[in-house]
């Protein structure tokens, strides 16, 4: 199975791409994640990306393009993978079905997670990452047992630079005008699902159980 978590930025893709890989263990593979990574290692193209991360917009797409050809070729690949945040561009999605169709593969579905703007702004700004292993919190719906500490490796819990409130704004803007005519896209290949991103974790995890299914 190759599917894509489609939706705007907070929806909730990461969070339940985890869980999916966790159930049926297809990877993740999160283009944000590769590009902090890449930051994190100070290589030249986490140089090059961060100027755009920071500020809310997309990093160039021959970059991320060029990122999710290499990882798709990868032997865990193989049996089918979650792409979160990938593609977010028409052309992304045209290069996506190309190097799939060169390898006789194909996206199955695309999965749109739904939810209201104000919505997100509560989600991000209150989201709450682990700098070692990546797991999730939320200051309110889903804290630590012990205050900015990750309950699976104790590391430090911190604050994506992106999720302060003046490049959420950006970050959303830039979903409506380049992101969401994805939708219409993979509507159109009879490939789209849509799930209601605004209910529970549990909720949520059950809807993206029954678009797959
Ligand atoms: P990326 O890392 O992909 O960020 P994003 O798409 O903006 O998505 P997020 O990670 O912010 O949100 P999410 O939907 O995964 O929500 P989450 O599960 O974390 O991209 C970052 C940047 O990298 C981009 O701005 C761009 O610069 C660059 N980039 C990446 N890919 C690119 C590409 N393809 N092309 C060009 N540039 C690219 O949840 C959010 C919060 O909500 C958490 O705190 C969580 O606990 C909480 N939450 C989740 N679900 C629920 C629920 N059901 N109920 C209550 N709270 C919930």
């Amino acid at each position: 199975m190759i599917c894509i978590f489609l939706g705007p930025p907070g929806s909730g893709k990461g969070t339940q791409a985890k869980k999916l890989m966790d159930k049926r263990g297809w990877p993740q593979l999160s283009t944000g994640d590769m590009l902090r990574s890449a930051i994190s290692k100070g290589t030249q193209l986490g140089v090059a990306a961060k100027g755009f991360m920071d500020r809310g917009a997309l990093v160039p797409d021959d970059v991320v393009i060029g990122l999710i050809a290499e990882r798709i070729q990868a032997a865990d690949c193989s049996k089918g993978f979650i792409l979160d945040g990938f593609p977010r561009t028409i052309p992304q999605a045209e290069a996506l079905d190309r190097m799939l169709g060169e390898a006789g593969r194909k996206v199955d579905w695309a999965v749109l997670f739904e939810i209201p703007d104000a919505d997100l702004v509560r989600r991000l700004s209150g989201r709450r990452t682990c700098l070692n292993c990546g797991a999730m919190y939320h200051v309110d719906t889903l804290r630590p047992q012990k205050a900015d500490v990750c309950d699976k490796c104790a590391s430090k819990l911190v604050q994506r630079d992106d999720d302060r409130p003046e490049v959420i704004q950006k970050r959303l803007a830039v979903y409506h005008s380049q992101t969401a005519p994805l939708a219409d896209y993979y509507r159109n290949q009879g490939k789209l699902k849509l799930l209601d991103a605004t209910q529970g974790f549990d909720a949520v995890t059950e809807a993206v159980e029954k678009a797959l299914r």
